[in-house]
């Protein structure tokens, strides 16, 4: 089964810091340690304000930004968004699309779907999150939302576009919490399988296996190893622990190492 040959670890800052100075001082501090590990892709989702100006500030390709969320649209009379040419020109060479907490403000899978499309069409790599709510998780039913949340997302996406996809696996239960409520390294791989084997319905094995997968929900340094090891993912979605220089080059070094 191909795994990505670099581990993603992305930063998903949300709606923080409060201010551009300390959110140069937390870009700086992760681009220090993110310049020395070759086997780690740092990226850095920090709110749309702070994007062209964090821009400035890096040059290789080892650190990289992404923005939290995107518009499908190009250009237009759409108050309030972004467009993926907009970011495409400041640099930004992921994007965040269907963040649970965006769903949760409601964002279809139609939605999700259409930002997929504009994203990757501009040479942006979509992370596209799905995962289960709670609910789901207890009555059992989360493999059969999970596939549909997928088809629907990538309907009628090409295969030509899948280089430039990423899959975040967030159950909804497991975000914002702490590191003993993370998912548990055999069900997340159980679970990535499962994944794995839609993406295959859809697009064949050889393809489908390839999409790499991250997980995301309450990781922390001292899950870090266990979830890439033993979940079998190709990264990690963090949120909280990404808000601590020392915490989140932690897990960057312990992504290098395993
Ligand atoms: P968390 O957030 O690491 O704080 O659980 C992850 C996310 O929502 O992307």
């Amino acid at each position: 089964m191909t795994r990505a040959s670099k581990k993603l670890i992305i930063a998903n800052w949300k709606m923080n810091p409060l201010d551009l100075a300390h959110a140069k001082d937390l870009f700086i501090g992760v681009k220090e340690t993110a310049r020395t590990l070759s086997k780690v892709q740092t990226v850095i989702a920090p709110p749309f304000v702070y994007l062209s100006e964090l821009s400035k500030l890096f040059s290789g390709h080892r650190i990289a930004l992404s923005s939290q969320d995107v518009f499908w649209e190009k250009r237009g009379s759409f108050t309030g968004e972004v467009s993926p040419a907009m970011l495409k020109d400041i640099r930004v060479g992921y994007s965040i699309v269907g963040h649970s907490e965006r769903r949760g403000l409601g964002e279809s899978d139609e939605d999700v779907h259409k930002k997929i499309e504009a994203v990757t069409k501009e040479g942006i790599t979509a992370i596209v999150c799905i995962g289960e709510s709670d609910r789901d998780h207890t009555e059992g039913t989360h493999l059969a939302f999970l596939t549909a949340q997928i088809e629907t997302a990538f309907r009628d996406v090409k295969k030509s576009s899948l280089s430039k996809i990423v899959v975040a696996y967030e159950p909804i239960w497991a975000i914002g919490k702490s590191e003993a409520d993370a998912m548990k390294p055999h069900e997340l791989h159980e679970t990535v399988l499962f994944i794995k084997k839609i993406l295959a319905s859809l697009y064949g094995k050889q393809a489908g296996f390839k999409i790499p997968i991250v997980y995301g929900g309450s990781v922390e340094k001292n899950n870090t190893a266990v979830l890439l090891v033993e979940g079998m993912v190709d990264g990690l979605l963090v949120g909280h622990a990404s808000l601590s220089v020392k915490e989140f080059t932690e897990i960057m070094r312990i992504a290098q190492k395993v």
